[in-house]
């Protein structure tokens, strides 16, 4: 089975956590995609759900598979958000954001009741790190930004190459926020919730990729099957 067949099983197993009137986030790359997909084709046969998209990637997906959307000023919570993820660790906790979309997604996250996670097995890693950990920042003032950055990367014990992201046409790649994205090779995270927090201080970040204490539950697709594994600590922790 290839990859994108295991991202496939992995989504098509969270969609079994959907039920009749659901209010769900959903995520945004590839794996998500799947989510779309099979969630358009349960809509197509009479699931009522609402949903919320990620990025305007995934809205469009959305609107072409037929799901209704809504906003968050629209409703008060969601019930599950299903998305993928770029490093699963053990305590459940994650780099996001390859795709560009970590604001937004944390946004829905956060506004959840549950997150599932959905990947191949590939994503799961004993150590956060070895995906570059994505930090998006406003383009005013940047140096200062990236200066307070690798400040706030010492003090946690980490350190490594920053790279502003380009898109594929070189330019440099603007989220769908409006801002920049810096991409840090740190290698290994040793502690991912001190790091996110110190991030979290700097005025120019509006966001980072670290997304500690929102995933409920993993669903990942590998050659031996489909592993579940289920957040220990309640939301939030
Ligand atoms: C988007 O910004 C990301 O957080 C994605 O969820 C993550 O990069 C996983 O993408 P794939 O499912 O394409 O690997």
């Amino acid at each position: 089975m290839n990859m994108d067949q295991l991202k496939r099983q992995a989504a098509a197993r969270a969609l079994e956590e959907v039920r009749d009137g659901m209010q769900l986030g959903l995520g945004t790359g590839s794996t998500a995609k799947h989510f779309v997909e099979l969630l358009g084709e349960r809509v197509r046969t009479g699931l009522k759900v609402i949903g919320v998209p990620t990025s305007e990637a995934t809205r469009l997906d959305a609107m072409r598979c037929g799901v209704p959307l809504t906003t968050l000023d629209e409703i008060d919570h969601l019930d599950i958000t299903i998305d993928g993820a770029d490093e699963i660790d053990p305590e459940l906790n994650l780099i996001k954001g390859g795709g560009g979309a970590l604001l937004r997604e944390k946004i829905v996250a956060a506004a959840s009741d549950r997150m599932i996670v959905i990947a191949d097995d590939s994503k799961w890693v004993p150590t956060l790190g070895r995906f570059p950990l994505p930090v998006e920042v406003i383009p005013f003032g940047f140096g200062a930004t990236r200066r307070a950055i690798e400040k706030a990367f010492a003090e946690c014990g980490v350190s490594g190459q920053m790279a502003v992201r380009k898109a594929k046409d070189g330019h440099v790649f603007v989220t769908d926020g409006g801002h920049w994205i810096v991409d840090a090779q740190l290698g290994r995270i040793v502690d991912p919730p001190s790091l996110a927090k110190a991030l979290s201080a700097i005025p120019g970040v509006v966001e980072h990729g670290l997304f500690i204490g929102l995933a409920s539950s993993a669903v990942l697709a590998g050659g031996e099957g489909i592993r579940v594994i289920e957040r220990r600590k309640p939301k939030g922790d």
